[in-house]
């Protein structure tokens, strides 16, 4: 969302505009009443590709419709002020709320960045100042100005920062929201189902959630995810990230291995059934014939495994233990080769598999083991995160 007031180097924003553009951002623009001076509406909406909007009703008296500034606030991921004059820097560090611009940005829940552009004594005057303090107290990244020639013809601080400039901060603040991007990040998660016959099989309760919720998560930081998930009635149609489907504990590996060697970050939330019957009954076993006796040989470990081929990955366990739980959880962190193991009790309410919240607690290497309170299974992905970023 780009806000303009009435500034001369507005006429530098359709440039700035285009920029945005090629790197792929969809853009909207706000224009105070007085910012037509400087660039006309038609040309930014031409570049934006968008309507431009200056006043909270638009203009066709047959049918006012309301720019909704709530709505408006909401919409985007960064909104953007450039060039902000003296008068709306002081609009904004005091909510006066007179126009569509600044009623914006007071609605606004996303980052904020701001490009003053004035005349170098206005820029320095102690009440520009205070205001331009004051919008950073608030969370609003205030961005530096340039040097050199003004308007006015003077010399001086004051000048708007050059659109690629501004680009590359907005560039920069996305990056630093996102530690991952870059990264691939590997997560099993949901139980494993080992047929007996063609209608049977062995499994266990897990629901996929908390693989779900550290996909998702991971994603928000910026990875390029690759979630394994074994059978489960979660909603995945619209996920942003890959999902590679398995039933088996044998699939589950090779979908892992395939993977394995191209991955940063490898998380094993599955529950993955430790062994499979020996014989797979090509038709469903009848009564008649019997109780059989269904003979089971281990399923390959697949984090142990991934412990063994350890490279450059940072690799985390999950620990679902009934008894001894810290002890047991340590010596699976140092059995499997792993960076870190989360930890889940049964002993606690509310943790563990179907439910849609969890307790965990989070082990380093350094062995100091990190409790955290019952949470929801997308607050307990962002500890997790947390804890494997820091
Ligand atoms: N795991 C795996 N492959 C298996 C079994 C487990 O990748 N065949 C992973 C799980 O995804 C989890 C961790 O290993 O991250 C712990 O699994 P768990 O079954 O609790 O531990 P085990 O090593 O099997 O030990 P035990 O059954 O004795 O508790």
């Amino acid at each position: 969302m780009l806000g303009i007031s009435a500034g001369i180097a507005a006429y530098k924003i359709p440039s700035l505009i285009r920029l945005f553009k090629k790197e792929g951002a969809s853009v909207r623009v706000i224009l105070t009443p007085d910012a037509h001076a400087f660039v006309t509406p038609l040309t930014l909406s031409v570049l934006s590709q968008e309507p431009v909007l200056s006043s909270f009703v638009s203009e066709d008296a047959d049918n006012p419709v309301w720019n909704d500034h709530v709505a408006l606030g909401n919409w985007a991921d960064l909104m953007l002020i450039a060039p902000a004059t003296a008068n709306s820097l002081s609009a904004m560090a005091h909510a006066k709320c007179n126009n569509l611009l600044i009623a914006t940005y007071l609605s606004a829940r996303c980052p904020v960045m701001i490009a003053p552009a004035m005349d170098l004594d206005m820029y320095a005057h102690p009440a520009n100042q205070k205001n331009l303090k004051t919008l950073e107290a608030y969370g609003n990244i205030v961005l530096p100005v340039g040097e050199g020639s003004l308007a006015s013809g003077l010399e001086g601080k004051g000048r708007m920062l050059e659109p690629q400039e501004i680009l590359e901060h907005s560039i920069r603040y996305f990056y630093s929201q996102s530690p991952l991007l870059g990264k691939k990040v590997l997560i099993t998660a949901g139980p494993t189902y080992e047929p007996i016959d063609p209608v049977r099989f062995i499994g266990n309760f897990s629901s996929g959630k908390m693989g779900l919720a550290l996909a998702y998560q991971a994603a928000n930081l910026g990875a390029e995810v690759h979630l394994i998930l074994g059978p489960h009635s979660l909603d995945t149609d619209e996920v942003p990230f890959n999902i590679e489907e398995i039933s088996t504990a044998d699939e589950m590996h090779a979908a892992v291995f395939n993977l394995y060697d191209t991955i940063d970050f490898a998380i094993a939330a599955a529950a993955v059934a430790d062994f499979k019957p020996r014989m797979r009954a090509s038709q469903k076993i009848k009564k008649e014939t019997g109780t059989p006796l269904i003979e089971l040989i281990p399923n390959p470990d697949i984090l142990a495994q991934m412990g063994k081929q350890k490279k450059n990955q940072f690799l985390v366990g999950f620990a679902l233990e009934t008894e001894n739980e810290l002890v047991h959880a340590i010596e699976k962190l140092k059995r499997k080769n792993l960076d870190a193991i989360v930890l889940n009790s049964l002993a606690d309410t509310g943790a563990g598999f179907a439910s849609d919240t969890n307790k965990i607690t989070y082990i380093g290497k350094n062995e100091t083991p990190k409790s955290f309170p019952l949470k929801s299974k997308e607050d307990v992905a962002k500890d997790i995160w947390n804890e494997i970023l820091t």
